[in-house]
Parts: structure tokens; sequence; C-alpha cells
């Protein structure tokens, strides 16, 4: 009998899901004879038991379409013991052999947990997520998307800024780690990029700068925030995040955001330089993905249906190098991976601060 795989997707929405899908179906069903069914709203339909057919021709022609077809949610299945039983008993209940979860740290997290608690609960994980920032692969899809998106937004103000004599400071996503701040940043040649890896200081790092290139007579500037960046707390007075909200998901996350704004009216008071600011935001998560992003997603959703095929469970599917192979999950999986020290050296190199 063919084995049932369910498959569902979590957290954030993401260029190249639905590219994931396609190809585990794809490849499950002509090449190992794999039945699917879809979780629509990641772990919430486990929990409600809502699902929707996944047949070939439910896949079809879905591979340069932007969100989910699945539909998704950050609702967390291991917050409370109920939901626990919940998820674990509606695995049993939709009669499935497997799981197939695409999601970043949280679902991936979470699906993780619901197997290490019940071997029976068989789940092969699938790395998603524009900001670049999980542990265990060397790429997420959806990045490479995220970062062209925010690299051509850049291009744009560059004409802008130019024209108006400006400063024009960019926010962009990424939580508590600046890739797509960086890699987009630098792409789109940012004259200073701010990451949540380097505290900074309002002086020093962005209105000292800033004044220098106006007094030498540079017309415009472009300033790249990542939304998580941090003030330098050993230097000013006010060390926290901006927060947006302070409500927190139910994962745990605070909604990051605002701080392009203050940032832009700081450099307006202190420098004297007329100055907007724009907030990219879901834009960088919207629509079709890259070429890159295409063939990442669909290797990964085959490689997602081969781990099922050989019965593989308690797995992540990764990049490695040029490789995709299923990899364990352990405890690290909820582990964020930062902008390490000699890439954060980009960002020193081609701004403002080294001028
Ligand atoms: O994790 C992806 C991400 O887009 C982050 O960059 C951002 O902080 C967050 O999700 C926004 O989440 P939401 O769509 O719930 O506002």
């Amino acid at each position: 009998m063919a084995k049932k795989v369910g498959i569902l997707t979590g957290g954030g929405d993401c260029p190249g899901l639905n590219a994931v899908i396609r190809a585990a179906v794809y490849s499950g069903v002509i090449e190992h004879d794999l039945e699917f069914v879809g979780i629509k709203y990641g772990w919430r339909g486990l929990l409600e038991r809502n699902t929707v057919p996944l047949t070939l021709e439910d896949v079809r022609k879905i591979l340069p379409e932007g969100g989910t077809i699945l539909r998704t949610s950050r609702t967390n299945p291991i917050k409370k013991a109920e939901d626990i039983d919940r998820a674990l008993s509606g695995f049993k209940e939709l009669g499935l052999d497997y799981l197939i979860a695409i999601g970043g740290e949280d679902t991936l997290g979470a699906a993780y947990r619901l197997w290490r608690g019940d071997k029976n609960f068989k789940v092969v994980g699938v790395p998603k997520t524009i900001d670049n920032d999980l542990s265990g692969t060397d790429v997420t899809f959806g990045f490479d998307t995220a970062i062209n998106i925010a690299m051509k937004g850049i291009d744009r103000l560059h004409t802008t800024a130019r024209s108006h004599n400006r400063v024009m400071v960019v926010e962009l996503m990424g939580r508590h780690a600046g890739w797509i701040a960086l890699e987009a940043g630098l792409t789109g040649s940012a004259d200073i990029i701010l990451l949540p890896e380097v505290p900074f200081d309002i002086e020093n790092d962005l209105c000292g700068p800033l004044r220098k290139m106006k007094e030498r007579g540079r017309e415009y500037a472009i300033v790249v925030v990542s939304e998580g960046a941090k003030l330098d707390v050993e230097r000013d007075s006010d060390g926290s995040y901006f927060l947006q909200e302070i409500d927190l998901d139910e994962f745990g996350h605070v909604r990051l955001g605002g701080i392009g704004k203050i940032l832009a009216d700081e450099i307006e008071d202190r420098v004297d330089w007329e100055t907007r600011h724009v907030v990219f935001g879901h834009l960088q998560r919207g629509g079709s993905p890259t070429a890159f992003d295409r063939f990442l997603s669909t290797r990964y959703g085959v490689a997602a249906a081969d781990a099922v095929a050989e019965g593989l469970s308690g797995v992540m599917i990764s990049l490695r190098g040029t490789e995709v192979k299923p990899i364990e999950m352990t405890d690290e999986i909820k582990e964020i991976k930062t902008v390490p020290e000699n890439f954060r050296r980009y960002a020193r190199l081609f701004t403002a601060r080294n001028e």
C-alpha cells in the first residue's frame, strides 16, 4: 500500500513554498508511489484536521506562484500539552505515515519536538525563510528572492535620492539576523549598512559618517538598516530593539519594525540633511521566486520525497556546499544563524564608515 504523506507549510510565507510542494508531490507520486494530502494553515490544520487533496493535478503550474497553496499560520502545536496530543492524534486520524513540514526554526523545532516525543510521528523537515537564519543549512529557499527584491528597490532609491539630494533610509526584514540587510545593502551599493549583529551608535556609526559625506560634497546617501538592528548599550542610553508592537507571537517572537523612521528623524535633526525612510516589509516575501529559489526549492522537495521513501525520520533537508541532503534534526535546529565576522567585514569595507 502506498505511504500516505501530509504536507504543511508553517510560519511566514516565502517564495518557493509552492515549488517545494510541487517537487515533493512529483517525485513522491512518479518515482516513489507515495500518496499526498495537504494540511491547511500549518500546524493549525493538523490540530483542526483541515486538509485538501494533493494530487499531481493539484500541483501542476504552481512552480512560479508566490505564497503557499496550503496557506499558513504561526500556530504553535507544542505550546500546550493538549495541543501536542491533538497534533499526534490528528496524524493518526488522518491516516498519515509521514509528515513533510516546510518552515523555519519554529515549524521545524515543533516538528522535531513532536517526533522526539513519539517516534511514530514520522517527519521530514524542509528549511524555509527569507531571513536565511536557519542553522543546519547553508541557504534557505526564499532568501535569494528577498534580496533580489530588496536590491532592485534600493537601486531605484538611488535615482530618487540623487534627484532630491536626500538621504534615504531603507528598513529591511530579517529579524535578529542581518543576512538580508547585508546582501541587499551591499549589492544595492548602500553607503551605510546596520546589522543586528553589530550594535550601533547613532553618532559614530550613522550621523558622523553621513555628515562627512555631505561635507565632502556627496549629493545623496542610502542607509540600509535591518529591522532587528539595535543601539550599542555601551555608548547609547537605550539598547533595546525598536519595537512596532510589544506583542509576542505564539512562538514568543517580538514584532520588529519602526527603526527606519526613528533613524531618518535623527539624521534630519543631527546632520541637517533632508531624509526619507521606506520600509520594504512584506514586499520582500511576496511574489514569484527567482530561478535560484525555484531550483533550490525543487531540489529540497525532491530530497524530502526521497527521504520519506527511504524511511528516514527526524531529518531536515539541507544544502551543504552544492549537495542537497537530509541531516538529523537536533536541538540546534532552534539556533539562529547570524552573520559572522568574515561577512560583516564587507559591510565595513564598502560603506561610508571607511571613506
Ligand atoms: O521570518 C520572516 C519574517 O518576514 C521576518 O523577517 C519578519 O520579522 C517577520 O517574518 C514578520 O512576520 P509577520 O508576517 O508575522 O509580520
